[in-house]
């Protein structure tokens, strides 16, 4: 059984996918022991701790140069073996996705390779899928390495772009036929072959 930590900024939506997919048996060769946010108000936070499940704060605007060293020791401490990064808005530097090679993953709102990389989280990348007129997108789980969203593509799933599509309604259809969908499973199957 490996320990899972789940990394977070915001509302925490693909934690509670995984919180429930836990519940559900889907995942089952791992268990999410401890949530990291570097936002104090995340209000994934509030979900972790309604299921009983630790929280730490790392927050990078107090932490500064010493965030990464702490998330470190924070992972280390809880004997944590595999991270999933769900939501989590701050760009990880090598020194991090060396100490933890092949072990972090990350969810992503679109299919990698479009619609990636430094400057692309949230709502700014169907923003870009809407402005460019792609009629699919979706969402892809891919390993984390020094390469903002660079890593090895694990899982994805593609979503197509309605005709009266805004950001908030194709955000919120890649969240619940792809995001919500294909993290639990790629997180599943990465443990189970840990
Ligand atoms: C999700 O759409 C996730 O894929 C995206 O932010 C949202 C977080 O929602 N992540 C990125 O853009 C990372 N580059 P959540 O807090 O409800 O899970």
């Amino acid at each position: 059984m490996k320990n899972i930590a789940v990394l977070v900024s915001g509302g925490g939506t693909n934690l509670q996918a995984l919180i429930n997919a836990q519940i559900d048996g889907i995942i089952s060769s791992g268990k999410i022991t401890l949530v990291v946010s570097n936002n104090p108000d995340a209000y994934a936070l509030t979900r972790a701790q309604n299921s009983g499940i630790k929280t730490v704060v790392c927050n990078k605007k107090v932490l500064l140069d010493k965030f990464e060293d702490e998330l470190i020791a924070v992972l280390e401490e809880n004997y944590i073996d595999f991270i999933v990064l769900a939501g989590f808005m701050c760009i990880l530097s090598e020194k991090f996705t060396t100490r933890f090679a092949n072990k972090i993953i990350n969810v992503h709102p679109s299919l990698i390779p479009s619609f990636c990389g430094k400057g692309f989280y949230g709502l700014k990348v169907h923003e870009a899928a809407l402005e460019y007129g792609v009629k699919v997108t979706g969402a892809t789980v891919h390993f984390v390495n020094e390469i903002p969203d660079g890593g090895k593509i694990i899982m994805q799933k593609a979503v197509n772009i309605l005709e009266n599509d805004t950001p908030e309604t194709l955000q919120k259809r890649v969240m619940e036929e792809a995001e919500w969908r294909i993290l639990p499973l790629a997180l599943e199957k990465v443990c189970s072959e840990l």
